[in-house]
């Protein structure tokens, strides 16, 4: 079963195991890690935005919709994707949060911005 390492973000980094064909924001989700998902992971923001840090060659290309709607992300590079888009294959993977996700995780969930209070 492939693992997939979070880094980036207040947590450090995570490792976690991966079903194939979860996407990254499914797998973010169920372990409690902290990407953003303005639109519900339906492909029409870029708040999923996140880095492939390892592993890029074992992922689908990302679709036109993907690349449209990454177009509209904060700090894009050539290892963007989005994570409600990007499905887990066969390898490891890493991937980093991007401050753009971090902060709309944080606009989801105020109750646990580091600052608040
Ligand atoms: S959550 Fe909106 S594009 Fe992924």
């Amino acid at each position: 079963m492939p693992r997939v390492k979070f880094i980036g973000g207040p947590d450090g980094e995570r490792v976690v195991e991966a079903e194939s064909g979860i996407t990254l924001l499914e797998l973010a989700e169920e372990h409690h890690v902290k990407m953003g998902s303005a639109c519900g992971g339906v492909c029409a923001c870029s708040s999923c935005h996140c880095w492939i840090r390892e592993g890029e060659d074992s992922l689908e290309e990302a679709s036109e919709a993907e690349e449209d709607r990454l177009d509209m992300g904060f700090d894009v590079r050539p290892y963007s994707r989005l994570g409600c888009q990007v499905q887990v294959g066969d390898a490891d993977l890493v991937v980093e949060l991007t401050e753009e996700s971090l902060q709309t995780w944080y606009n989801e969930h105020p109750e646990h911005r580091p600052d608040k209070g």
